[in-house]
């Protein structure tokens, strides 16, 4: 919630919340907050590889720049990429903070 109304504060209209755009997407099906699965790196795993960098990781979201997480495996997350389609920049901004743990 803490997100929406952040949110609605920053952009002036309304759009889901990093977290909820997160779980709607089924994103946390593969990313746990703090444990890598075999599904894929954990939420604090894709942190310490993007540092704090929200932009770079909007890029990332827009495929517009290459993986950083597990290269090797950089083709099953390119797929999830297309659920982002149609999102909004504020949007995908909202979705990396909460990423991010911002
Ligand atoms: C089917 C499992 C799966 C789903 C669902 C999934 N991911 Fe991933 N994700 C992965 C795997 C595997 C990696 C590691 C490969 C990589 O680093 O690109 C990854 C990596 C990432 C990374 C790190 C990218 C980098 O620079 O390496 C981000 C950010 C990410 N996922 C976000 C998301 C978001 C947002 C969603 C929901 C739209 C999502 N993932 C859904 C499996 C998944």
């Amino acid at each position: 919630m803490k997100g929406l109304i952040l949110s609605l504060g920053l952009a002036g209209f309304v759009f889901a919340g990093g977290e909820a755009i997160f779980k709607s997407k089924g994103c946390n099906a593969c990313h746990k907050p703090d444990k890598d699965t075999p599904m894929g790196p954990s939420l604090k795993t894709i942190q310490g590889a993007y540092g704090g960098d929200v932009n770079a990781l909007v890029k990332y979201l827009k495929g517009q720049a290459e993986a950083r997480v597990w290269p090797d495996k950089a083709a099953i997350m390119k797929a999830q990429l297309n659920k982002l389609k149609g999102l909004s920049d504020a949007e995908l901004k909202a979705l990396a903070e909460y990423i991010l743990g911002k």
